[in-house]
């Protein structure tokens, strides 16, 4: 065990050829803490979490896990430092069962074959520590509920036991109660010690479950804040940076002749 953070990143920049979509961010993730990251559409949120889980490998700046330098050339690297991400699209496939989902290509065998019983007693086992309830394991991932698509996709991304587990936009097409379910998970993932990076819009859930707020704008990282020190509008004009630049007056004559 060491003092340093779970993960930090400092002065991380990326370009998409002339588009810099990240421009020098910031942010820091302690043991058991739930971060929120927040700003506007192309802020660099999703951009960032990429980075972080090997899908994009960053132009400059560093990436430290435990205080070690590291640089993530695939998904498979950021897994090894277990570092687990989830998308909004859950990339889950609708025509197989969930323990099939949960397990997919990783399913326990018994010599060359797939242990099918096990695999259903692991999946069980894995939903019930979250209580996550799904009708059975074998029911097929189409047949479900966002919500419960979206906790076997938590789930699934639980079971290879992250140290850092991020989460984008997971609660964007959930339905109010399923919302609920999910802040639940990710307090119950947290409190097992894992640090948590989530991306929402619904800044009502981010003072629900997290500690602290990294806001971005513009592919910086500009604001890093203790929930309790916030509250929701104060947040909106961080995001927005209403606080530093007035909107400009309106003016129907110039707009019309825009
Ligand atoms: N693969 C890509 N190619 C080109 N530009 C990209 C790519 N991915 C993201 N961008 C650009 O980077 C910026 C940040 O995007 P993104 O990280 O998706 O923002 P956010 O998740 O905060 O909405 C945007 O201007 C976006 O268009
Ligand atoms: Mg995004």
């Amino acid at each position: 065990m060491s003092g340093h953070p779970l993960v930090s990143l400092s002065g991380i920049t990326k370009s998409f050829g002339a588009v810099r979509s990240l421009r020098g961010v910031d942010l820091r993730l302690d043991v058991g803490e739930v971060l929120g990251l927040v700003g506007d559409n192309g802020a660099g949120k999703s951009t960032l979490m990429k980075v972080l889980s090997g899908a994009l490998e960053h132009d400059g700046g560093e990436i430290r896990i435990d205080g070690e330098p590291r640089r993530f050339t695939s998904p498979a690297d950021a897994r090894r430092d277990r570092i687990g991400i989830v998308y909004q699209d859950l990339s889950l496939c609708d025509t197989l069962d969930v323990a099939s989902n949960l397990f997919l290509g990783r399913e326990p065998r018994r010599g060359p074959f797939i242990d099918r019983a096990e695999m259903h007693r692991k999946a069980a086992e894995t939903l019930a520590e979250l209580h996550v309830r799904v009708r059975s394991t074998y029911q097929e991932i189409g047949e479900l509920s966002g919500g419960q698509r979206q906790a076997v996709a938590i789930a699934r991304a639980v079971s290879f036991q992250p140290r850092v587990l991020i989460l984008d936009e997971p609660t964007a097409a959930l339905a109010v109660a399923e919302v609920r379910q999910t802040l639940r998970m990710i307090r119950e993932v947290a409190a097992k010690g894992v640090g948590v990076i989530l991306i929402t819009h619904r800044l009502q859930d981010l003072f629900e479950v997290c500690d602290r707020i990294t806001v971005m704008y513009e592919g910086r990282s500009v604001e890093d804040r203790s929930s309790a020190s916030l509250d929701i509008e104060t947040l909106v004009s961080l995001i927005t940076r209403s606080n530093l630049e007035p909107d400009p007056a309106p003016d129907a004559d110039q707009e019309d002749r825009a």
